[in-house]
């Protein structure tokens, strides 16, 4: 967080198929597994383009009643709110290590651009899948998460809210 390439909007991409968007991507791919992320934007590993990837797992499919969503690549993204409903949660960041924060985005968003082959791409999300692109989206722009953020006070460490949480989980229940 604060590096330049993080505070600037990324330029967009003309040739999809051009060898070194398509080395960036292999890349991209490469620091995302190695990162335990689920999603990365080109900005996280300083190349100022619109490019982002991520997917949903399963694990989280079972805690939300989603479906999982496969290793998404978008070129050039835009997103479209669909309702104006907005939903708290949180979320992480690789480029804001050990803080968790409960960050407000839309629930509903159709989200387009170009997928690797160049071929248009255009999906209706809901809940944690529209946030995911959101948050990773919102790099492109030259934001991260705690510019989202309503409420500083949820800023919290990852290790600090695992704490808290095993504290609760530890009470006898009545
Ligand atoms: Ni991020």
């Amino acid at each position: 967080m604060g590096h330049p390439v993080l505070k600037n909007p990324a330029a967009r991409v003309e040739d999809p198929s051009a060898p070194e968007i398509q080395q960036l991507i292999r890349d991209m791919i490469e620091t995302l597994a190695d990162s335990g992320g689920i999603g990365l934007a080109a900005t996280q590993v300083y190349v100022p383009l619109q490019v982002l990837m991520f997917y949903v797992p399963a694990a989280r499919m079972a805690v939300t009643g989603e479906a999982a969503v496969p290793l998404t690549i978008l070129i050039n993204p835009v997103i479209e709110p669909l309702s104006e409903i907005m939903e708290d949660d949180w979320e992480a960041c690789l480029s804001v290590p050990g803080l968790m924060g409960k960050v407000p985005r839309f629930r509903d968003i159709r989200y387009s651009g170009q997928a690797p082959d160049g071929q248009f791409l255009s999906r209706q999300a809901t809940g944690y899948h529209a946030r995911v692109v959101q948050h990773e989206a919102d790099h492109l722009f030259g934001r991260v998460y705690p510019q989202r953020m309503t409420d500083l006070s949820t800023l919290i460490f990852r290790e600090e809210l695992k704490h808290q949480l095993d504290a609760n989980r530890a009470q006898p229940e009545e």
